[in-house]
């Protein structure tokens, strides 16, 4: 059995900071084989820089993908191909190529892939149908892509179109965390994974400061909330054929403890230590 741990969009100081502070908690008693997010906010919000792939490396995760914020900050110029942080393939921007990171643990490839939808995202300069294609000719025994999109509609419609070329297609962007997770057809799938960051807020901003913009229609500049972080994440077990068999999500929120949350889940007793 193979497990495999995805965190959703990490949403700034807050986000890392829980994220550093639960990872060690549940690694001292569950073991996962491979550990993977989304860090498209790592970086107050929007984008990441060098400093904090390190960071969030040290952390633990060993694999990062990202999202329509993945060149926010400049200094992302300067993050050296060697580290584990996938780009979206179909996002204009200097990394493009390197959409696809492949990590080997324990004799297992496992490859963390990035593209976007289309659907109310800009600055895509290829449909996912084109993207996905040749993404899934990436050779790895488990191929996981995180399809940073909108809609639920459309996130769908990659789960039924691409099924059989990839072991998982977890959906990431929204911040909220959906109620859908299942695998289908030998693909694990959630609609939307969820994000690591301040609650409440509206999406990891702050509230009050996005509730003036919408009511008041005054121009703000989506602070990002000062809230305490939730934990969002999917947990995936896979078969040694690299089949999934399970996939469940977890919705951790700030006053709650990480350990007595998920203490009864058989997915999470099946990787005790
Ligand atoms: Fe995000
Ligand atoms: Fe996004």
């Amino acid at each position: 059995m193979i497990s495999v741990v995805f965190f959703g969009d990490i949403v700034g100081s807050k986000g890392r900071s829980r994220l550093k502070r639960d990872l060690p908690l549940l690694l001292e008693h569950y073991s996962f084989d491979f550990i993977l997010a989304n860090a498209e906010n790592a970086a107050h919000g929007k984008g990441i820089t060098p400093k904090i792939v390190d960071e969030l490396c040290e952390a633990g995760i060993d694999a990062m993908s990202l999202g329509n914020h993945s060149y926010s900050k400049s200094e992302v110029m300067w993050l050296d191909a060697s580290k584990p942080v996938a780009f979206p393939k179909n996002l204009i921007g200097q990394f493009q190529d390197r959409h696809s990171v492949i990590l080997t643990k324990n004799n297992v490839t496992l490859a963390l892939m990035s593209v976007m939808g289309n659907v109310f995202m800009e600055n895509t300069d290829a449909s996912w149908v084109d993207s996905l294609k040749s993404m899934s000719q990436v050779n790895a025994d488990i191929k996981i892509c995180d399809f940073h999109a909108e809609t639920t509609s459309e996130k769908y419609i990659v789960l039924h179109t691409f099924h059989e070329q990839f072991s998982a297609i977890l959906g990431t962007h929204t911040h909220v965390q959906t109620n859908d997770a299942h695998v289908y057809n030998g693909c694990a799938y959630i609609t939307d994974v969820g994000m690591c960051g301040p609650f409440p807020s509206i999406l990891g901003r702050d509230k009050d400061e996005v509730l003036r913009r919408f009511i008041k229609k005054e121009k703000t500049h989506y602070t990002v909330s000062n809230e305490e972080a939730m934990l969002s994440f999917v947990v995936m077990l896979f078969d040694d054929q690299y089949t999934p068999t399970q996939i469940q999500s977890y919705s951790i929120l700030p006053h709650q403890n990480i350990l007595e949350v998920i203490k009864d889940c058989d997915t999470m007793n099946m990787l005790r230590r």
